[in-house]
């Protein structure tokens, strides 16, 4: 196989990644063979997952503005994947040209896309790092450098957290960001959920979860998504399906088994 110039030397292009397989579904270029065929085994089992990830993204903005408007400048944005169109700093700096935004992941494309797209911008920076250890993400010299923690921020994880194991703890790592941020900050969540009955997306958590997935998948009903959100103040509608989350259109009766839950909290 073809290894292309922007991809890194220590990267296996032959396994699956979470970040580029995204990428494709998004109908971005960053993916290789492995991913595009991990991604057609979910395409077949879940044949909308392509506008699913597409809603997330439209979510994705409809919430870095309603943050913005409410007077958020800095954004930590972990599990922030392979730059496409619309990308947090996008949209923050579009409303606010003094927004400022650190990215953290820790797939090798997501982190070498980022820089070399942010590379000269002084507000945005990106730390290569593993979101489920909030003290290295939380004291790193780039985080410390690039945000001030005593000032409101929005922490971000937008479709990642079912990527973290119950063992991980992933309310504990909520806890712990939020923790670190002071009154006036928000948390956003977006999760994947079979809730509802939903085979479809049962079946695509099932492709995740076997041999040369890129990440094993933990799906979570809305009890379990404002469960991570801990004593943490929920913003109306509360935890809802991704599209009914402030949509800016009316949405049809569809979005009702949408595959995906939303919630935003402030304290
Ligand atoms: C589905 S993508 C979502 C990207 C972006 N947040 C969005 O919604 O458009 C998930 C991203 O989370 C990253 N990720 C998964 N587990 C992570 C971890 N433990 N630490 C940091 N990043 C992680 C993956 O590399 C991938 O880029």
């Amino acid at each position: 196989m073809d290894r292309p110039s922007w991809a890194p030397d220590e990267i296996d292009i032959t396994r699956p990644s979470v970040a580029r397989v995204y990428d494709y579904y998004l109908g971005g270029s960053h993916n290789f063979e492995a991913d595009r065929e991990f991604a057609a085994q979910v395409l077949e089992v879940l044949p909308e997952m392509a506008t699913v990830a597409q809603a997330n993204r439209a979510f994705l903005r409809r919430v870095v503005r309603h943050l913005c408007a409410q007077g958020i400048t800095q954004f930590l944005d972990l599990g922030s994947g392979i730059p496409t169109a619309g990308n947090v700093h996008e949209i923050a700096t579009a409303e606010n040209p003094e927004a400022r935004v650190l990215y953290v992941d820790n797939d090798p494309i997501a982190v070498v896309h980022s820089r070399a797209l942010l590379d000269g911008d002084p507000r945005t920076e990106v730390l290569d790092a593993d979101l489920t250890d909030p003290g290295t993400v939380l004291d790193h010299p780039l985080t410390r450098g690039h945000l001030d923690l005593g000032r409101p921020v929005a922490v971000l994880l937008v479709s990642v957290l079912h990527f973290v194991p119950d063992e991980a703890d992933p309310a504990g790592v909520v806890r712990a960001y939020a923790g670190a941020t002071v009154p006036g900050s928000h948390v956003v969540i977006t999760h994947a959920s079979d809730e509802g009955g939903h085979s479809g997306a049962a079946r695509a958590q099932n492709v995740y979860n076997r041999d040369r997935s890129p990440n094993r998948m933990r799906m979570r009903s809305t009890t379990e998504v404002r469960e991570l959100f801990g004593d943490l103040e929920l913003l109306d509608p509360g935890v809802v399906r991704i599209p009914m989350w402030r949509p800016e259109y009316p949405v049809g009766p569809e979005a009702q088994r949408y595959p995906g839950l939303a919630g935003v909290a402030r304290h």
